[in-house]
């Protein structure tokens, strides 16, 4: 490739949690090579993600992945303009793969560093969806994964205030512990959603917690265990030796993917009115909801989402599918730090950010 006509061109690089990303992202948003590789079948025996085989799995694979990215793209590391990486948040161990990886082809190459939030990079996948506005902010945002369950006002891409979020488990936590608690194959929300799709949602009357609560925090751990009250009682269990009837399995998901729905829909439809009344000189202002994370795959709250925006007069942009759940590609949120000029320097940390507010 000549310099004359040398593209703009970004590394992305994704290790948070256990999947090992890369993509090479044109300025332009053009993705020209991407490669994921997953560790599920790592994983599936222990019935979710341990930390110390993820990391490990990530060591593995950082460079292969970052190798396949380049190769499809045709690019070389000369011919990068920069390399992101997100240092936040996540798993401690995973995220330092990706960041150890990504500073040391930034100081072989001579290249510019940029540190990217996990969370604000699954929102930035709603900016890259086909027909989005140019710019989709500002917005409200709801980051639906199996680590966090937040809402913020999103005010640019990269300057997102936190309104609140779960107390306790992560709605995808949520779907995943059904799972195990069914014996249902890992990872657990896709099953969960499958099963849910065929069974009767109100076959169980399952908490919708804090759902009443004027505040835009959110509590899982409850219905998590009415679910399990509800297919072995109180007490100690070992779920693998439960015999559940295909039927109970498909109304215990149908109802508890409702739970979580309903709680997760009304929120949002509640931050976005106060939102709206707070900024009523500025009726752009956050009457628009993006919506991002490994959940937002989910098709009963794609479709109650869109119900409540026709019904409530606001405009909704849910992640495509294929950049719902963990990829380098919403890694393109790094040409906005970029341009404004936001590096990270070769001392980069990772920041976990196990606590609230992130
Ligand atoms: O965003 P993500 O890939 O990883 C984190 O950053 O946490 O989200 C993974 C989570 C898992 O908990 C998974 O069970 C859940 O997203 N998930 C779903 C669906 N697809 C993935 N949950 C409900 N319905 C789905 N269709
Ligand atoms: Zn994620």
């Amino acid at each position: 490739m000549t310099s004359d006509a040398a593209p703009e061109l970004l590394l992305s690089i994704e290790s948070t949690c256990d999947e090992t990303a890369a993509a090479v992202i044109r300025r332009d948003g053009t993705v020209l090579g991407q490669c994921i590789a997953t560790q599920e079948t790592l994983h599936e025996q222990f019935g979710g993600v341990v930390p110390e085989i993820a990391a490990r799995a990530h060591l593995e694979r950082i460079l292969p992945v970052i190798n396949t990215a380049l190769k499809q793209a045709d690019v070389c590391g000369e011919d990068l303009t920069a390399i992101a990486v997100a240092d936040r948040p996540g798993l401690a161990g995973s995220l330092l793969v990706g960041v150890v990886a990504a500073k040391t082809l930034a100081l072989a190459w001579s290249k510019p560093l940029i540190a990217l939030n996990h969370l604000h990079a699954h929102l930035y996948a709603c900016q890259l969806i086909d027909g989005a506005p140019e710019n989709i902010y500002p917005a409200i945002g709801l980051i639906v994964s199996g680590g966090h369950t937040s809402l913020y006002v999103c005010h640019t891409a990269i300057e997102l205030e936190y309104l609140g979020g779960t107390i306790d488990d992560a709605a995808g936590e949520a779907f995943d512990k059904v799972a195990a608690m069914l014996s249902l194959p890992f990872p657990g929300g896709v099953e969960v959603a499958k099963l849910a799709s065929e069974g009767n949602d109100k076959a169980y009357s399952f908490p919708r917690s804090m759902i009443h609560d004027p505040g835009d925090d959110f509590s899982f751990s409850g219905l998590k265990t009415a679910v399990r009250y509800a297919i072995a009682g109180p007490g100690r269990q070992d779920f693998s030796t439960l015999e559940i009837s295909d039927q109970v399995k498909r109304d215990v998901c149908a109802s508890f993917e409702a739970a979580v729905v309903d709680v997760l829909v009304s929120k949002c439809r509640r931050a976005i009115k106060r939102h709206k009344n707070r900024n009523k000189s500025n009726a752009n202002e956050a009457n628009r909801l993006i919506v991002g994370g490994g959940v937002a795959a989910n098709q009963r709250l794609r479709r109650d989402l869109q119900a409540a925006a026709d019904q409530d007069g606001f405009e909704l942009w849910i992640a495509p599918p294929h950049l719902c759940t963990d990829n380098a590609v919403m890694g393109a949120i790094a040409w906005k730090k970029f341009e404004a000029e936001q590096f990270a320097s070769l001392d980069l940390d990772i920041t976990p950010g196990l606590q609230r507010g992130f």
